[in-house]
């Protein structure tokens, strides 16, 4: 068995010099990864990767930087796309009170409107939540019957705790970083069953390769450090964020 990426941005101009190189080695290296829209364009370019290639698969919907293009001609056309099989998620969906590119407000109704749909297309949502952790959880604890993933999880371990009831928590190049301390925390305090491994490349790449542009098999980093956190061998890492992976998308 191999490992996933749960999170990666194919789609991103950074791969236009040598995506198919990238994608070869993802064939290669990994079990499959996930490709995440932010907003229509990249939810577009994502479903035609994973329309193209059998181990992509796509999450199609509206960041909340991006979330003033929202609208309901959008809404309707996301909505027509996730039926497709290609589609295993909505995201990245939620709040970024950091960037605040649209008031609070407007970010959340427009979050909830996302959360709808994933419920009317029956599909898990990859939640993107930056300085918002309050307001994220208590949104959604107003949709108990989502499920998905925390992608790159900021928060403590107390909310974790209440977060993996029926959300996966999403670990990525951070971890590595010498500053990771509350990650840290969170991987030793939460079971391994409850933990998918992201890059987000083509951001947030892990040490030995920080500062350089990140790729989808860089997630053997995060396993390697998570495997030394929790005093398990990487093939158990592997093997156990793998099947993690397949129950979050529904994959297999
Ligand atoms: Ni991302």
């Amino acid at each position: 068995m191999k490992l996933v990426d749960t999170h990666c941005h194919l789609d991103n101009e950074q791969f236009d010099l040598d995506r198919l190189e990238v994608i070869n080695k993802i064939k290669e290296k990994l079990e499959f990864c996930v490709n995440i829209g932010y907003d229509l364009k990249s939810s577009e370019e994502s479903l035609k990767l994973a329309k193209e290639y059998d181990f992509i698969y796509a999450v199609i919907g509206i960041h909340p930087i991006d979330i003033a293009q929202y609208n309901d001609t959008l809404e309707k056309q996301l909505e027509e796309m996730a039926k497709d099989s290609n589609v295993v998620a909505i995201g990245e969906i939620g709040l970024d009170y950091h960037w605040m590119t649209e008031p609070k407000e407007v970010q959340e109704e427009r979050f909830r409107k996302q959360l709808e749909l994933a419920r009317r297309v029956n599909k898990p949502v990859v939640i993107h939540t930056r300085d918002a952790m309050e307001d994220t959880v208590r949104i959604l604890k107003e949709y108990p019957d989502l499920n998905g993933v925390i992608h790159c999880y900021p928060g403590s371990i107390e909310t974790a705790k209440v977060l993996i009831d029926r959300f996966y928590l999403g670990i990525g190049g951070t971890l590595t970083f010498k500053n990771a301390k509350k990650t840290v925390e969170v991987v030793k305090g939460i079971p391994l069953d409850r933990i998918v491994i992201e890059t987000d490349s083509p951001y947030l790449t892990p040490i030995p390769f920080r500062g350089k542009r990140n790729e989808p098999i860089y997630v053997e980093h995060i396993a390697q450090k998570i495997a030394t956190i929790k005093e398990l061998t990487l093939e158990e890492v592997v093997r156990i964020t793998t099947e993690n992976a397949k129950k979050l998308y529904r994959i297999g």
